[in-house]
């Protein structure tokens, strides 16, 4: 399909105070010389925030990654998840259209889409609110025919069904995404006959999370759980400008070639002055950053039998015996913690920092110390 820029355009873009800040933080998720591949999440963002992909916001994102105009068009034009043109302030609906999907019905999705939305792909609605077009193969031909609508996967979607959907989505609803016919994942129809200790789940991984964060049609609007930066063990610089990052690391020439092994200069300077220990054990077994968090109330020796830590998803046997070394034995202590109090830990979990944040064990334990159960914990 031919992928061009909208001809109207608006003149300029930029972020929001609080996009800026998380694309900031973004950047700084790279090695210098590589901030470029920074370039989807901070395109993705620049969607979210208007609706669509302009070029103003292209070109603005190209901007802030020192890369070339061209270069950030050829990402935003090659993959279909960035809407070129304005499209419906609900969803954008993205029916396969490819083998099996077509054997399966995505004919009759289609039709529906000219019927419910409008005649032609990329049209807007009457009432603004929906677009669609037909997209290749979406990977999820087990489950034909699906549409891609918002961040989520809709599956096993009949004609009938599928108009229903768009009636609850103009509604304001959020119909639960995944299989739509009762299938748990993409087991056989008559149910699994092997790898069948899924029953009891009442719904498939991507389902449960897509359901629970909530954004499954919804835009990132900045009212998500707070803007963080795991890899950085401390909140996203709310207020930090291009400007102050760059201060605090200069950033090289542009345009350093790569030697052989794949290694910048920038990458090569920025190890050679890494810390000696650092070098020699790796970046996550540097000895840890005292000033960073708050750490929190530990305790000597755990207050009755001690909670089964390891009931936390991203928590093995050694990772358990390194938080009782710390003096963590509970879920109601994770529960307790704070943006500060998780900083801190993830910082001194030696040879595994930033694993509280990136497995959220905080949300995971509240549920836990209250008697409940995660996704994980039930299939311990
Ligand atoms: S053919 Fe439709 S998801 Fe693969």
């Amino acid at each position: 399909m031919l992928r061009r820029l909208h001809p109207d355009q608006p003149g300029s873009f930029a972020f929001t105070p609080a996009n800026h800040a998380w694309a900031e933080a973004q950047i700084t998720k790279y090695p210098e010389g590589r901030q470029a591949s920074a370039i989807i999440p901070l395109l993705w963002r620049a969607q979210e925030q208007e609706g669509w992909l302009t070029r103003a916001a292209i070109e603005h994102v190209a901007g802030m990654l020192d890369m070339a105009y061209i270069r950030a068009l050829e990402v935003a034009t090659f993959y279909f998840m960035f809407q070129l043109q304005p499209v419906g302030s609900v969803a954008h609906i993205q029916i396969c259209g490819t083998t099996s999907c077509m054997i399966c019905g995505a004919e009759d999705l289609i039709a529906v889409c000219r019927e419910k939305i409008a005649p032609k792909p990329f049209q807007v609605s009457a009432d603004g609110k929906f677009s669609w077009e037909e997209v290749e193969c979406l990977g999820a031909c087990t489950n034909a025919p699906m549409a891609q609508i918002g961040k989520d996967y809709y599956e096993d979607l009949t004609a009938e069904g599928f108009a229903a959907l768009l009636d609850d989505m103009a509604a304001g609803k959020v119909p639960v995404p995944g299989p739509q016919n009762g299938r748990f994942s993409s087991e056989p129809l008559g149910g699994a006959t092997v790898l069948k200790d899924y029953s009891g789940e009442g719904q498939n991984g991507s389902v449960a999370l897509a359901t629970r964060i909530g954004d499954t049609l919804k835009r990132i609007d900045g009212t998500e759980v707070p803007l963080v930066t795991p890899w950085q063990r401390q909140p996203a610089p709310a207020e930090v400008s291009r400007a102050t990052i760059k201060a605090k690391e200069p950033k090289p020439a542009a345009q350093t070639p790569v030697d052989e092994t794949g290694v910048s200069k920038q990458e090569a300077t920025a190890k050679s002055k890494a810390k000696p220990e650092a070098r020699a054990k790796g970046a996550d077994d540097a000895a840890p950053d005292a000033s960073i968090g708050v750490k929190p109330e530990m305790l000597s020796a755990a207050k009755g039998a001690a909670d089964d830590l390891k009931r936390i998803k991203g928590v093995g046997p050694k990772l358990e015996g390194l938080l009782n070394s710390l003096g963590v034995f509970h879920f109601w202590q994770v529960a307790s913690w704070g943006t500060e109090e998780v900083a801190w830990v993830d910082e001194n979990l030696e040879g595994f920092r930033g694993r509280v944040s990136r497995d959220d064990w905080v949300a995971q334990a509240k549920i836990l110390a209250e008697g409940g159960e995660t996704e994980f914990s039930k299939r311990q």
